[in-house]
C-alpha cells in the first residue's frame, strides 16, 4: 500500500447549513426575467401560478447566504457529503504532472446531483400545500430525482420525458415509476404544446418543458418544477462547491481550473459558484471551464439575447446564450445537455469572460469516458463525460508546460442507465450528429421581439 490518499470524506455534521447565493456578487446590473406576454420585467406575482412563494423569494433574493431548511438537510444525510477523489490512476494513465480531483455526485439515490434541488423544491411545494408537481426530463436524471423527492414529501409527480431518451432509457422510466411517478413520452398527445410539436418525434427539453408548464398552469393543485437554469436551482446545488472547498483544504490544494459540463448550468454552478464568489471578491484566482456538446453548442455558438425557456413560449424570457427556443438539438446520448439555453447567472459570467466554454463531439467524449472508467472505475454519465474530455485537454496542457496544475472535475452522475450508448460506442456504431448552423439561424429568426441587451 502506498500512502496516497484517494478519497476525501466529510462527516454529516459538515453538510452545509446555508446555500451560497451568487446574485448579489455578480458584476453589473442583473437582467430581470421578462413576462412572456407583455415583455416587461416579471415580478414574483407573475411566477406564483406555477411556483411556491418560498422558491420565488429564493429566485430573487439579495442575500449572500440562504439557510437550508432542517428537513432538507435531514434528507441530504442519505448521501451527503459526497466524496471528493484524487484521480491518481488517471494521472498516471495520462502521464501528466497535473493533480486531478473529482467530486462525485453519483452516490445520490437517483445517481446524480439533481436530488440536491429536487428535495428542496419538493419540500417547499409540500409546505405550500401543493399536491402534485409536473416536470420535464431529458436523460431521465431529473425526472427520477424529482420522483424520489416527491415520494419523500407525499407529492404526486408527473414527468414529460424527451422522446429520444424515453426510447433509449426505459429503465429510467421504471425508476421514476418505482418512486410512484407517472412518465409520458414527449411530445405527447396530452397537451396543446405536445400536439403542436408532433412533427418532432425525438422531442427536446424545450418541448417537454412547455408540456409540463401547461399542465401546471391549468391545475390549481399542481406546480411546475425545473431541474436546472433558474437561480434557485443553481443556488440549491451550491452544497457541492461548499463541500469541495472543505475537502480541497483537507487535501491542502487549491484548484487552478474548475471543470464541469453544462446542460442548463446547475451542476456547474453548484460546483463553481462558491469558488467564483471568492474570485469576484478578489480572495483567490482560478480558471473555470464549461464543457458542452458540439451538437448543442449553446455557450460556444449561441447568441446572448432574451429568449423563452421553453419551445412554446410559455415561460418568462431570460437573458442567456441561446440557439433559439424552438431549435431542436440532434438526439445525442447526453440527453441532459440537449437544451437551447443556459442559466442566466452562468451566461452572464461567460459573457464577462470569467468562465470559458468548449464543445466536444460525442465519440471523443465517450472515448474519454471509457478511459476514465478503465482507470478510476466509475462509469460516468454521458453528460459529465464532456467535462472529462476537457480534463484530458487540461492535463495534456499541464504536461506540455511541465506544471503540477490542480484540476477539479465535477462528476455529476453515473452512466448505469446509459449503457446502450456505451454499447454503441464500443461496437463502433456511435454517431457524431452534426450541429446545423442553418437550423440555428432559422430558429434565431423566431426569437421574441425583446429589448436588445447592451
Ligand atoms: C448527470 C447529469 N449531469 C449534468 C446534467 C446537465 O444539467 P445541468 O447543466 O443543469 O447540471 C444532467 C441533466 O440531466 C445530468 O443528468
Amino acid at each position: 500500500m502506498t500512502d496516497e490518499t484517494v478519497k476525501y470524506v466529510l462527516p454529516e455534521s459538515q453538510i452545509p447549513t446555508d446555500w451560497v447565493n451568487l446574485l448579489p456578487d455578480l458584476p453589473g446590473e442583473p437582467l430581470p426575467p421578462l413576462h412572456p406576454g407583455t415583455l416587461q420585467p416579471a415580478g414574483p406575482d407573475d411566477l406564483a401560478a406555477i411556483f411556491p412563494m418560498a422558491l420565488i423569494m429564493q429566485e430573487v433574493s439579495p442575500e449572500a447566504q440562504i439557510e437550508i431548511p432542517e428537513p432538507v438537510r435531514e434528507v441530504y444525510k442519505l448521501w451527503r457529503p459526497t466524496p471528493l477523489f484524487r484521480a491518481h490512476r488517471l494521472e498516471r494513465e495520462l502521464d501528466t504532472p497535473a493533480h486531478i480531483y473529482y467530486k462525485y455526485e453519483g452516490v445520490s439515490p437517483a445517481g446524480s446531483h439533481k436530488p440536491n434541488t429536487a428535495v428542496a423544491q419538493a419540500y417547499e411545494n409540500a409546505q405550500a400545500g401543493i399536491r402534485r408537481l409536473s416536470t420535464e426530463t431529458g436523460a431521465g436524471q431529473w425526472g427520477s430525482a424529482l420522483a424520489f423527492a416527491c415520494s419523500l414529501f407525499g407529492l404526486e409527480c408527473e414527468v414529460f420525458m424527451v422522446g429520444s431518451s424515453y426510447d433509449q432509457k426505459p429503465y429510467r422510466r421504471s425508476m421514476m415509476e418505482t418512486w410512484g411517478a407517472t412518465a409520458h413520452r414527449s411530445p405527447s398527445e396530452l397537451t396543446e404544446a405536445g400536439r403542436a410539436n408532433a412533427e418532432h418525434p425525438t422531442g427536446s427539453l424545450g418541448i417537454a418543458i412547455s408540456e409540463a408548464v401547461e399542465v401546471a398552469a391549468s391545475r390549481d393543485d399542481t406546480n411546475y418544477s425545473l431541474g436546472s437554469v433558474l437561480n434557485h436551482v443553481c443556488l440549491h446545488q451550491t452544497v457541492i462547491g461548499q463541500e469541495v472547498i472543505a475537502q480541497m483544504e483537507l487535501a491542502g490544494e487549491t484548484p487552478d481550473v474548475v471543470i464541469g459540463c453544462v446542460g442548463g448550468g446547475s451542476n456547474f454552478a453548484g460546483l463553481a459558484f462558491p469558488y467564483v464568489r471568492e474570485v469576484l471578491r478578489g480572495n483567490t484566482r482560478m480558471r473555470f471551464l464549461a464543457a458542452e456538446p458540439a451538437a448543442c453548442p449553446t455557450l460556444t455558438k449561441g447568441v446572448y439575447r432574451y429568449d423563452f425557456g421553453d419551445t412554446a413560449g410559455l415561460t418568462p424570457l431570460m437573458a442567456m446564450y441561446t440557439l433559439g427556443h424552438d431549435f431542436v438539438p440532434p438526439p445525442v446520448h447526453a440527453g441532459g445537455l440537449r437544451y437551447h439555453g443556459d442559466a442566466p447567472m452562468l451566461c452572464g459570467l461567460v459573457r464577462a469572460g470569467l468562465i470559458e466554454a468548449r464543445a466536444y463531439g460525442q465519440n471523443d467524449v465517450f472515448a474519454s469516458a471509457v478511459r476514465f472508467a478503465r482507470t478510476e472505475g466509475i462509469i460516468p454519465g454521458p453528460e459529465p463525460a464532456h467535462a472529462i474530455r476537457a480534463v484530458f485537454e487540461e492535463a495534456e496542457a499541464a504536461r506540455q508546460a511541465g506544471e503540477a496544475r490542480v484540476i477539479l472535475l465535477g462528476l455529476s452522475g453515473h452512466g448505469h442507465f446509459d449503457l446502450a450508448a456505451y454499447e454503441a460506442f464500443l461496437a463502433g456504431r456511435l454517431e457524431d450528429p452534426e450541429f446545423s448552423e442553418a437550423d440555428m439561424e432559422a430558429a434565431l429568426k423566431r426569437l421574441p421581439d425583446a429589448p436588445a441587451i447592451a
